[in-house]
């Protein structure tokens, strides 16, 4: 377990093992890999990030998921692979968020893509993320970095 406080300085628990706070998170959020790209969108309050939101009812988590990532992006979920789970002790109460990530098949150009501007390709990640205005909040806790590295080992891929 990684604890640490968030850019709003919330205390985060972040864990990489099975599902550690609930077999049922209310949240989900998908680190997408397209075209040997990275696949974020853009939110229209909170800047660029990566694709997630919330469990609807009678959905599952990686329903949630792969319909994020279409709403958001118009990207077609190919392989979903969970990667961890945490938990936000945040002022209006804790929200457990579970940790995919994805492999892209393809793009699909949508009409509406909900609260965002849609996709957003990015070949790297820039360096200076917690002081980037471009990116959300989200982007910019220890989540992000712990969570790539999981990634890294758990696909192998650089
Ligand atoms: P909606 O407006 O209905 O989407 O909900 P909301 O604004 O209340 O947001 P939500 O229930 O998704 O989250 C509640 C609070 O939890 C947010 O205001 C954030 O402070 C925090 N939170 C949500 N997701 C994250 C996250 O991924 N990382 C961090 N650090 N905090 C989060």
């Amino acid at each position: 377990m990684i604890t640490f406080t968030d850019y709003y300085n919330n205390e985060v628990q972040l864990s990489f093992d099975d599902h550690p706070f609930s077999k049922s998170p209310k949240h989900v959020w998908v680190i997408c890999r397209w075209k040997e790209q990275w696949l974020l969108t853009n939110h229209k309050d909170r800047g660029i990030e990566f694709p997630g939101g919330k469990v609807e009812e009678g959905e599952s988590a990686e329903e949630a998921a792969i319909r994020e990532v279409n709403e958001e992006t118009g990207g077609i979920v190919k392989e979903l692979i969970y990667v961890g789970q945490y938990n936000v002790a945040g002022k209006g109460g804790t929200i457990i968020k579970n940790i995919y990530f994805a492999t892209i098949e393809k793009v699909i150009e949508q009409n509406s893509y909900y609260e965002t501007f849609g996709p957003v390709q990015l070949e790297k990640l820039p360096e200076h993320i917690k002081i980037n205005p471009d990116f959300s909040f989200m982007m910019k806790d220890d989540v992000l970095p712990n969570s790539l590295n999981r990634i890294y080992q758990l696909a192998q891929f650089r």
